[in-house]
């Protein structure tokens, strides 16, 4: 910033200075000539006055004329001193800016080194405010704090990001659950983590989502054996060896598929870990109610045109194992309760995505094809939350996306009232809309049920 200011003077400065410069040169150029004439003329003088008379003559005869030599002299004298003058007042400038500069970049040196310390070394207190309990304000350190940041660019500031520091992402709700989370973050750098993946997804559950990252490796399975080759890997039960099974109340995979026998709903998805039964017969008859099939669902666009999607809580796969039978890459969002649920994903050689409901969908504007959701969306969200959610498939969905509305659940007096209006209202076309009662015998009772299929508009 000084640097510009002395630059600019300089530049002012700079056509004087040359002006003086030529102006000295012409004076020179005019002493020359000066000279010669004098020259001419003592020769002369001594030729027709001889030696003796020679100083007597000269000083006699051109008195006026040597003054106003003098005088000429003492000027470009005078000139010359002062663009000398001039000349080491803009070496002092440039010298004082230099210093300038340099003072400078020792300062922001220093500063930078103080602040890569403070975040590298020095104990990271991070305050937390958002306990209601104000009048302790509760800090973490260590591990949580390094996690978190801000993490100094190496480089400084970075044009492209806008700062010169990173902090790393975390559920604004992680700060309402301190404790857990000072706990999810004790562990021995660099050594193996905790198989703390109930405490982990209970923080997720409540909305600590994103989790901080860890420095620690997860317990790997042992005798892990290489997972069966694609196709088969679709309808192929993994083996027990691909799991950590300390986090679950089953121990093998025999385990998760004798569960569905089990009475009322006490498992979410419990049926999902047998691929033989009910699995396998999913989304393959469309019964014109609220079970859609696949293709018939696919049939509505030009074929082809559904090619990427999600679906969300898609338990064990199934649904984006059919898509992938047809050339659909499916991402199937799910969560571990109590079961593998996104090993099991992986294992059929389809993609996971370990996220809750709650957490924004991780997919830019306009982008995918068709959403599904089965049995996940209904009246056990609250209404604002299950209104962003609905927003945010719109967001995600291109022109002309598809979002498969597969049971969603509520009661009768909801139904009119309630969620008929905000589908409305959140702008999706309806191609396909079957509302039915059942009469569930387990938990839920006078259940309706809606299975829709919805379009978002070209416009
Ligand atoms: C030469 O200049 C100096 C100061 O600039 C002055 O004092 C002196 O009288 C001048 N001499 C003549 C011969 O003009
Ligand atoms: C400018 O700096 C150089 C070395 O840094 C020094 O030798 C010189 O005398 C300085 N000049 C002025 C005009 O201060
Ligand atoms: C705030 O933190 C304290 C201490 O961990 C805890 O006992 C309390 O329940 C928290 N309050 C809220 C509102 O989260
Ligand atoms: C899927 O893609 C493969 C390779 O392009 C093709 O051979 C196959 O017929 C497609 N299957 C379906 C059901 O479209
Ligand atoms: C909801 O409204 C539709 C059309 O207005 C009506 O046919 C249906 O019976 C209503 N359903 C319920 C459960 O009230």
């Amino acid at each position: 910033m000084g640097n510009e200011n002395h630059d600019q003077q300089y530049l002012k400065k700079l056509p004087s200075y040359y002006n003086q410069q030529t102006h000295t040169q012409t004076q020179k150029h005019k002493l020359k000539s000066l000279m010669l004439i004098i020259f001419t003329n003592l020769v002369t003088i001594y030729i027709f006055t001889g030696p003796f008379s020679f100083m007597y003559k000269y000083s006699s005869m051109s008195t006026s004329d040597s003054s106003s030599i003098l005088q000429e002299l003492n000027s470009t004298k005078a000139q010359l001193a002062a663009s000398h003058t001039i000349l080491s007042e803009l070496h002092q400038r440039l010298n004082s800016t230099n210093l300038l500069v340099q003072a400078l970049l020792i300062d922001l040196t220093r500063e930078q080194e103080k602040q890569s310390n403070r975040v590298d070394e020095s104990p990271v207190i991070i305050k937390l405010g958002n306990n209601d309990s104000t009048t302790a304000s509760p800090t973490i350190s260590d591990e949580l704090g390094v996690a978190l940041g801000p993490h100094k660019l190496p480089f400084g500031f970075s044009p492209k990001i806008g700062a010169g520091e990173i902090h790393m992402p975390v559920g604004e709700a992680c700060l309402k659950f301190h404790e857990d989370l000072k706990q999810y973050m004790t562990y021995e750098i660099g050594g193996e983590c905790p198989v703390d993946d109930v405490l982990a997804q209970g923080l997720i559950l409540k909305g600590c989502e994103p989790l901080p990252r860890r420095r620690c490796h997860p317990k790997s399975p042992i005798n892990y054996v290489e997972p069966t080759p694609f196709p088969d890997s679709l309808w192929t039960t993994p083996p027990d060896t691909s799991i950590i099974w300390d986090s679950y109340a089953c121990k093998s995979y025999q385990c998760l598929v004798d569960r569905k026998n089990e009475p009322g709903n006490s498992y979410d998805c419990k049926g999902c870990f047998d691929l033989e039964k009910e699995e396998k017969i999913k989304w393959i008859f469309d019964d014109g109610g609220l079970d859609f099939g696949i293709d018939q669902v696919l049939a509505t666009k030009a074929a082809g045109t559904i090619r990427i999607g999600l679906d969300i809580g898609g338990g064990t796969g199934t649904f984006a194992a059919r898509m992938k039978e047809r050339n659909v890459t499916i991402i199937t969002s799910t969560l571990n309760l109590d079961g593998p649920f996104n090993n099991m994903v992986a294992s059929r050689g389809l993609i996971p995505m370990y996220i809750s409901i709650s957490q924004r969908f991780p997919f830019f504007e306009n982008t995918l094809d068709i959403v599904h959701s089965m049995d996940i969306i209904g009246n056990w969200m609250p209404d604002t939350m299950l209104e962003f959610v609905l927003y945010d498939i719109y967001r995600v969905l291109r022109p002309g996306g598809l979002l498969w509305l597969d049971h969603f659940f509520c009661f009768g007096s909801q139904l009119n009232k309630t969620y008929v209006p905000m589908f409305d209202q959140v702008g999706f076309n309806k191609l396909r809309w079957h509302v039915e009662m059942k009469l569930d015998p387990g938990v839920r009772k006078n259940v309706w049920y809606i299975s829709a299929l919805m379009e978002k508009p070209m416009i």
